[in-house]
């Protein structure tokens, strides 16, 4: 059975169906979005959780027809546009490190602070990496999502840990003490609750789920710049530099993304309104808080208030009486958070915070830092960056590490490749990939094997893989396990 043309107009079109449900469409609500994120990314999918998914997506694909298109008129000149605009980021990236070269700042990151700021505020899109595709996955026989399925199982990384996109997003965050953050602006979750409800609602949604991998995979200068910035200051760019290198236009996720559109037009009946599909949710690749508007939203002053007024609850009453900053009790100043700037400034004129200097001439640090810290484990490593950074002010750009030992006057970060570089020659080359990971031991790998021994059906065993390489689920063990057998499987 085919899908009559009229229907990927008419019926099937998402803005002509029933009206959204009545708690979307009224005003928005505080931390709506943060909440759908939360429950499709921890797998809580039940039918309420599909409904909410259904509405958001149509509500973003109602507001996302008012938008401009970056693609071309006719699916005809994909190819000629990719390469276009691949060319043309690769112009303006080269146009960046001229700059750079002639002594030119850092165009996104101020300082470390401010790139460990953006890894945390995109955590919410990264850790759910590839999910637009999952629904695809069940439909594996059709051989017209060939391509998708492969650039879903890549983004698994194909059941290895050490290319699985989101297991690497985990560890990056985890290396530089940054957890997941639940506390965000609500819009940050905005792109991460799309990519999951494409990849829930494939069925219903499937030229968009088409568009969105088309627009999301063409690679955009901010990668470029990105990765770039981030070694400079010492981090890790791994997980930026594969994505240059999967989304290329010869053979990467790009070229695949085109070659899926061409792939799934329908060849009965017309294409006009599938196409005009594509084009909408090839826009959604762009919604919610983009990467360069992360980056601009960086305030340090507004982020070491935050992190003060967080901690105020837990710091009040946990002082002595005897702790006074002018004339008012340490627990007095925490008492309410909207007298935090006040506290600051109040310990600056103390002399207990000496800005623009180095840190360890601030008696306050020593309280959080070095050997009789008192106050050491109260701020976790993301927050000591933000008053290291605070604290030295314009030196910061040197991208000093809080914990790291103090760099000369002029001296830079060592790039995070240098830095590897060198840790590789003393460690010897150790292959970090551990062939063995079919017998971790984890309570969900052995359930999973054992299902999968107890039937002899191809269809079951195919499903429990499927099962197990969810957006929720892929990163772990058992995930990984799945994503193997079901490449081992021929799928
Ligand atoms: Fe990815």
């Amino acid at each position: 059975m085919f899908v009559a043309a009229h229907e990927w107009t008419s019926a099937r079109e998402p803005a002509a169906r029933a009206a959204l449900p009545s708690n979307l469409a009224q005003a928005p609500q505080p931390d709506r979005t943060r909440q759908l994120y939360g429950r499709l990314a921890a797998g809580a999918v039940d039918q309420a959780a599909r409904a909410d998914a259904d509405a958001f997506l149509r509500l973003a694909l109602s507001r996302a027809q008012a938008e401009d298109c970056d693609l071309p008129e006719s699916p005809q000149d994909l190819a000629a546009w990719m390469h276009h605009s691949a060319q043309l980021a690769c112009a303006k990236y080269r146009a960046y490190l001229q700059e750079r070269k002639a002594g030119a700042p850092r165009r996104y990151f101020q300082n470390r602070a401010h790139a460990l700021y953006f890894l945390r505020a995109v955590a919410p899109t990264k850790l759910v990496d590839g999910a637009w595709l999952s629904g695809l996955l069940a439909h594996w026989q059709n051989p017209r999502f060939a391509d998708l399925i492969t650039t879903y199982a890549e983004e698994l990384g194909e059941g290895r840990a050490d290319k699985n996109h989101v297991v690497l997003y985990r560890k990056l965050l985890a290396a530089h003490g940054l957890g997941q953050a639940g506390d965000l602006p609500d819009d940050f979750y905005t792109q991460g609750a799309l990519q999951l409800a494409l990849g829930l609602n494939a069925t219903d949604f499937l030229p968009e789920v088409i568009g969105f991998n088309l627009g999301y995979e063409q690679l955009p200068l901010h990668l470029l710049i990105t990765a770039y910035e981030l070694n400079e200051l010492g981090i890790d760019p791994y997980y930026f530099t594969l994505h240059i290198t999967v989304d290329n236009a010869d053979n990467g996720h790009a070229q695949r993304a085109v070659q899926a559109v061409q792939d799934a037009l329908p060849r009965l009946g017309g294409s006009a309104g599938f196409w005009r599909r594509v084009r909408n949710g090839s826009k959604l690749s762009n919604a919610g808080t983009g990467t360069t508007q992360v980056i601009a939203g960086f305030d340090l002053d507004c982020e070491v208030t935050a992190i003060f007024a967080r901690k105020s609850a837990s710091g009040l009453g946990a002082h002595s009486d005897y702790c006074r900053v002018a004339g008012r009790s340490v627990n007095d100043w925490l008492a309410q958070p909207d007298h935090i700037p006040g506290f600051l400034a109040a310990l600056q004129q103390a002399g207990w915070i000496k800005r623009g200097a180095p840190a360890q001439e601030s008696r306050f640090w020593k309280l959080l830092q070095g050997e009789k810290a008192e106050m050491f484990g109260v701020f976790n490593p993301y927050e000591l960056q933000l008053i290291h950074d605070w604290l030295r002010g314009d030196a910061s750009a040197d991208g000093q590490a809080y914990d790291a030992p103090a760099l000369l006057a002029g001296q830079r970060q060592a790039t995070y490749r240098a830095r590897a570089r060198l840790s590789q020659q003393q460690a010897g080359s150790l292959n970090v990939f551990d062939a063995s990971q079919d017998e971790v031991l984890d309570p969900d790998l052995q359930t999973l094997q054992a299902e999968l021994a107890a039937t002899g059906d191809r269809t079951q065993k195919m499903q429990l893989l499927i099962q197990a390489m969810s957006p929720w689920n892929h990163w772990t063990p058992a995930g990984l396990y799945a994503t193997r057998q079901f490449l081992r499987m021929g799928a």
